[in-house]
């Protein structure tokens, strides 16, 4: 069968695949990117789960509409407001499937087969193949220990003055933990005005900040509308619910509704009003906090036993999101040390995954520790040593 010259050469995401790996007990993953389940406000959820079935059933299995469920996109446009100071009166919000949809719509609205969207390399591989599936031209710019660096971004729109737009994570930047500081966040949104390109600011990690202060949202300071901003539920309640939302300027919301109707209709609408309820109810912020108090410790174990059994790797202890992007000794390979450790039975992802350049050469590696408990973390960090 021939298939269509955009997807042709998409491959699946190398971390998905690895989560297929035949179920192992005894192997440790360090490779997802999976809240711990001891986050999932699970009985919260059932309960109100059972009163929409014995009250609210037709209302909830039925149609709803493509923007959204109306009282979660007010309830989660008042809390962007809130929590993270963004939103206009110019600005809409559509309720999406996670924010991977986010990228996908945004792809789908603004970008035509050839252009070029800059990006972070490493970067999260669910949003690269989204842009390379709408036929983008991938240009990387990498990180500088404090996220996307600023004078290698100027030069790449020095040469790729087309650029249609930059997409970035500059909170807890995926695969490098790395956060784009209020400076580089400014000069970011100012070369984007200068060279014309939207800004696609993917923050799922944002709320999820274990030392130091919060760095505003590049959204936040968009004063001409060119900002599209992704946010989700998956890591701050959970991800099988397959929620998260783009908050951007109305017009482009109406477009990337039409382009949701023939995705996917609407997001899944018995959980659109569970969260809702959820978060009239409950304290979503107090649960965050618990979730932050979780994987800190997490984070702080894998620190320690990364010092212990990690001789000559070298890494940056984020403060925040659910990775630790390290360095191998010596320039080793890593795709073939996360083959090796596989056969240890610990699994790690390669950088080589996350690059905008695929089949390139990484020496790091990102470990996950928001999953396994101190136990496996330990076991799991004990045995990339042994591969070391
Ligand atoms: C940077 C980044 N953006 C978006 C997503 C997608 O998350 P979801 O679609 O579950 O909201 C992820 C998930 O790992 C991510 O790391």
């Amino acid at each position: 069968m021939e298939f269509s010259h955009r997807i042709a050469a998409l491959k699946p995401s190398a971390i998905r695949e690895i989560l297929k790996a035949p179920s192992d007990p005894d192997i440790v993953t360090l490779a997802a990117g999976n809240p711990s389940p001891e986050a999932f406000p699970a009985a919260e959820m059932a309960a109100i789960a059972a009163e929409i079935f014995q009250n609210d059933a037709p209302g909830a299995l039925q149609y709803g509409i493509s923007e959204g469920y109306t009282p979660l996109r007010e309830r989660t446009r008042e809390r962007a407001r809130r929590n993270i100071g963004i939103g206009t009166e110019s600005d809409d919000l559509i309720i999406t499937s996670g924010g991977q949809q986010v990228v996908e719509l945004a792809a789908k609205t603004l970008l035509n087969e050839g252009d070029t969207v800059i990006c972070e390399n490493p970067s999260f591989i669910g949003a690269l193949n989204a842009l390379r599936s709408y036929g983008a031209k991938l240009v990387g710019v990498p990180c500088n220990g404090a996220g996307m660096d600023m004078d290698a971004l100027e030069r790449a729109l020095r040469e790729h003055p087309e650029a249609k737009m930059i997409y970035t994570i500059p909170t807890f930047q995926n695969p490098s933990g790395e956060v784009m500081p209020l400076p580089a966040r400014r000069r970011l949104l100012e070369l984007a005005e200068r060279y014309d390109a939207v800004v696609l600011e993917d923050d799922p990690y944002r709320e999820l900040r274990y030392d130091g202060e919060h760095v505003p949202a590049i959204k936040s300071m968009d004063k001409d509308g060119r900002v599209v901003y992704a946010g989700s539920f998956s890591k701050i309640i959970a991800p099988g619910i397959r929620l998260g939302y783009a908050l951007a300027p109305a017009p482009l919301i109406a477009k990337m509704t039409a382009a949701k109707q023939v995705s996917d209709v609407h997001s899944n609408l018995f959980f659109q009003i569970l969260v809702e309820r959820y978060m009239a109810r409950h304290d979503l912020d107090a649960h965050i906090a618990r979730c932050r108090a979780l994987y800190k410790t997490r984070r702080d174990a894998m620190n320690l036993a990364l010092g212990r059994h990690m001789p000559g790797a070298e890494w940056i202890v984020p403060e925040g999101g659910l990775f630790l992007w390290v360095k191998l000794p010596g320039g080793m390979d890593g795709t073939e040390f996360c083959r090796r450790a596989k056969e240890k039975k610990v699994m790690a992802v390669p950088g080589s995954a996350f690059l905008t350049d695929e089949g390139g050469f990484s020496d790091a590696i990102r470990l996950n520790f928001s999953l396994p408990t101190p136990a496996q973390i330990e076991t799991g960090i004990e045995r990339l040593g042994k591969t070391l």
